[in-house]
């Protein structure tokens, strides 16, 4: 059992504030990914997580007891790192059983345990191999058992798949998930890939200037963003950003985008626009939120929008198609082959009741 709180942490590397009061409450058995571009404080806070970095105010508790004053080795954590770590004149065996060595097992007994975790990894071929004669994936896998072996309280893990390719990638991240859900070791994950945050994560905790933006599962990270920085980071293909002039008041009310481009919004959106102040707004829109429209579907003419084709890439089951809405070039998501680059004058419908709205000042989502 693993209940790990982080309360007003925060760490200060002289002038730099790396991390700044960051609260976070991770249950039992949770896995939770922290995600953010790269110099955002994620490696910091789960070092000092590990206790391999002090930190300059706050406090760390495992199951309610502070971690400030004790130990790394005395944590019983157990780290993987993006460049595995292994020691090189060791055989995978011998890198695997290291941990083990420091408790008071017996050698057969560290022999079990090795076996025991090369079967789970799929190592077993590789055992008497060191580290040079291993593939990259290999080597995180060795990387990923010497953590596993110890049977740690809690899995910290920091960019461990950034340095395979996107193939190896996408097999490992279901593998650690299918392992971290079958042990339900409390685990911490590093990433700079919102792609592995989205598809890893109980909950991702979105970091910008050592700053928490937003905490949630990835539905309503991805549904409910915040602000604009979350809305944009989070999603592939990326949200786009449109700013609009509010015009008009009574019963309709439009979002002026340029180049005499305008869309109507639901009444109550346009409200909750206005009183969140200023005459213009951040529109958000995701490729979902934009379709070609087919005579067919046509309601009103408020939420359609005619723009040339600037743009289309085919990714097999959809296409995302480039389209320009006044002064801003949006996504579209449109069906296989339904548009070419070039076309004139399509018409594209938006779902202007799901599309975000952020404040044009903050970046706050208005709802
Ligand atoms: N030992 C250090 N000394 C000074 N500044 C540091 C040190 N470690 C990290 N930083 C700074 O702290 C910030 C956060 O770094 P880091 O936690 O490594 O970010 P991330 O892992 O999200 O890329 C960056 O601005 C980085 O330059
Ligand atoms: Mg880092």
């Amino acid at each position: 059992m693993a209940e790990l709180t982080l309360r007003a942490v925060e760490k200060h590397f002289g002038a730099v504030q790396a991390v700044k009061a960051v609260d976070l409450d991770v249950a039992d058995g949770e896995f939770v990914v922290l995600v953010g571009p790269s110099g955002c404080g994620k490696s910091t806070l789960l070092r000092m997580i590990a206790g391999l970095e002090e930190i300059s105010s706050g406090d760390i508790l495992l199951n309610g007891r502070s971690l400030n004053a004790v130990a790394p080795r005395d944590r019983d954590m157990a780290m993987v790192f993006q460049d595995y770590a292994l020691y090189p004149h060791m055989t995978v065996a011998e890198n695997l059983g290291f941990a083990l060595k420091m408790r008071d097992l017996s050698a057969s007994g560290i022999d079990r345990k090795v076996r025991e975790v090369a079967r789970i990894l799929e190592l077993d071929a590789l055992l008497q191999r060191k580290p040079r004669a291993l593939s990259g994936g290999q080597r995180q896998r060795v990387a990923l058992g010497r953590a596993l072996i110890r049977d740690p309280k809690v899995f910290l893990f920091d960019e461990p798949l950034s340095n395979l390719d996107a193939k190896l990638r996408v097999g490992m991240r279901m593998e650690i998930r299918k392992l971290q859900a079958s042990l339900r070791t409390t685990s911490i994950y590093v990433t700079h890939d919102q792609i592995e945050a989205m598809t890893m994560a109980d909950r991702i905790v979105v970091l910008k200037g050592g700053e928490v933006q937003q905490i949630g599962t990835p539905t309503e990270i991805y549904q409910r963003p915040v602000n604009s920085f979350v809305a944009t980071f989070i999603g592939s293909p990326p949200m786009t950003l449109a700013s609009a002039a509010l015009s008009g008041d009574g019963d309709r009310i439009t979002l002026d985008f340029g180049r005499g481009q305008s869309l109507a919004i639901p009444q109550e959106r346009a409200h909750a626009l206005k009183k969140a102040g200023g005459a213009s707004a951040q529109v958000g829109l995701r490729a979902e939120h934009v379709e070609l429209e087919s005579g067919a579907q046509s309601r009103s003419e408020g939420d359609v929008f005619v723009s040339d084709v600037v743009l289309v890439e085919e990714h097999g089951a959809d296409a995302i198609a480039v389209v320009r809405l006044g002064d801003h070039e949006v996504l579209a998501r449109v069906r296989p082959g339904a548009v070419r680059a070039g076309d004139k004058a399509r018409r594209f419908r938006v779902d202007t009741g799901a599309m975000h709205l952020f404040h044009a000042g903050t970046g706050q989502s208005v709802v």
